[in-house]
């Protein structure tokens, strides 16, 4: 769990936990194995009227699951207590590019240890690891252009 955070004031507001633990049972009940399409999160998401960031962020939170990697960068974004600084609407953000086309997988995670400057996200591919924290839209968005 987060061991620092930021000095700054919070700028979101995060899911209560118990939210999560709901949301998790939904997940539950779309996963295959130990695994959830994005596909069908952010179908299951649309239905329920729910941003699919709510979702992705209760994977890690309150389930075993994880997202079914495709054979592209994994773009890990902690959905933690970096929820405060903004790592929903970049999830949410992800999702909308990944839907567009695209070849990552988006996994969201409990803690990158960058709780002091998040929110936290790290790209993971064959050419190596990039961290961005703080993380915005636009600089994921240059980093996946430029690979
Ligand atoms: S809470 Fe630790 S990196 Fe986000």
């Amino acid at each position: 769990m987060a061991t620092k955070t930021p000095t700054r004031s919070p700028t979101h507001e995060d899911v209560p936990f118990d939210r999560l633990a709901s949301l998790g049972m939904e997940l539950e009940d779309i996963a295959t194995g130990d695994q959830v399409a994005l596909a069908d999160l952010v179908e299951l998401a649309e239905d329920r009227g729910r941003p699919a960031s709510h979702y992705l962020a209760a994977l890690p939170l309150a389930t075993e699951l994880t997202v079914t990697p495709s054979p592209g960068v994994e773009i890990r974004v902690c959905a933690g207590t970096c929820q405060r600084y903004g790592a929903l609407p970049l999830l949410d953000h992800l999702v909308e590019r990944r839907m567009r086309g695209g070849d990552f997988t988006i996994a969201p995670v409990e803690c990158l240890d960058r709780c002091d400057t998040g929110p936290a996200c790290e790209l993971r591919s064959a050419s190596g690891n990039l961290v961005i924290a703080p993380a915005t839209a636009s600089a994921i968005d240059e980093a996946l252009d430029s690979l």
